[in-house]
């Protein structure tokens, strides 16, 4: 209540809330929970490792970019020097499909079983890049009010890396670890691709740090819908385990103010 007494300063802080309050979203709504795009670039969709099936999921992707209020987003890309170890091309006599034995970076007596696969993901290419609608509503959210945290991950030749967090030998960590819990971030929503892979490892190593994993069966895919059922059944089992669940039964659970802008 401004009574007769009230400061000049007082009157302009009203003003200021209810100026905050206009705005149509409340940056509450989903308090502690990050957004986690895994690997939607175009040559996981439409390029070298493409799949009809992939483009499914953009839908599901823009529909949690346009209607959601997010404190944090992580967008993870697969970023691989051209001579990279999944990279059948750096092994002669392999193709795409094959595996390989390659020895730990840090314990010379291990051993890890590497699959190759065509050249995918090289920076500076059209593949690398991020799906233009995705990167679009990134550019914007980003420029407006929500922290995104890019991921450029197996940089490293000698080591692949399926998940966002670190790579598959645990050499390295990335920075997402790190940035969630400096947001303050206690759920992960997860989705891209592809389920199998990178969606996997990424959601396994959120349960081993000890975060909520969500993943939304809709927003991501898999080759086959076999190869992605497989993952899903095992991500269930994992830990605390993963919930899996579908984009509207999520949104029937974290009921938000919708549509607040239109693509
Ligand atoms: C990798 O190593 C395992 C265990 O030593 C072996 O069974 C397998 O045949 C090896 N695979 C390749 C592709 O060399
Ligand atoms: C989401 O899952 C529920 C079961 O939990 C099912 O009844 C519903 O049809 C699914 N919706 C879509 C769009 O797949």
């Amino acid at each position: 209540m401004i009574g007769r007494h009230a400061s000049p300063a007082a009157v302009v802080l009203l003003a200021f809330s209810a100026l905050i309050q206009a705005v149509p979203f409340s940056s509450a709504l989903h308090k502690k929970t990050a957004l986690v795009l895994v690997d939607i670039q175009n040559d996981f969709i439409t390029g070298s490792l493409g799949s009809p099936r992939a483009s499914s999921i953009l839908p599901k992707v823009y529909q949690l970019l346009d209607n959601h209020d997010w404190p944090f987003i992580v967008a993870s890309q697969d970023w691989h020097p051209i001579d990279h170890v999944s990279f059948a091309s750096a092994h002669p006599g392999l193709e795409s499909g094959d595996a390989v034995n390659i020895t730990f970076l840090d314990t010379t007596t291990k051993q890890e079983t590497q699959t190759v696969y065509a050249n995918h993901c090289v920076p500076e290419t059209w593949g690398a890049e991020i799906e233009k609608g995705v990167q679009t509503r990134l550019h914007y959210l980003e420029g407006y009010k929500t922290p995104v945290n890019y991921i450029k991950k197996a940089q490293d030749h000698s080591v692949d890396s399926y998940s966002a967090f670190a790579d598959n030998q645990y050499h390295r960590f990335t920075t997402m670890h790190s940035e969630l819990t400096i947001h303050g971030i206690e759920t992960i929503i997860v989705t891209g691709l592809i389920t199998n892979a990178c969606v996997r490892g990424t959601s396994i190593d959120g349960i081993k740090l000890g975060y909520e994993v969500i993943l939304i069966e809709d927003a991501t895919d898999s080759i086959s819908a076999e190869i992605k059922a497989a993952a899903i059944t095992e991500l269930k089992g994992w830990g605390k385990c993963v919930q899996v669940m579908n984009l509207t039964d999520w949104e029937t659970a974290n009921p938000t103010k919708r549509g607040f802008r239109e693509l």
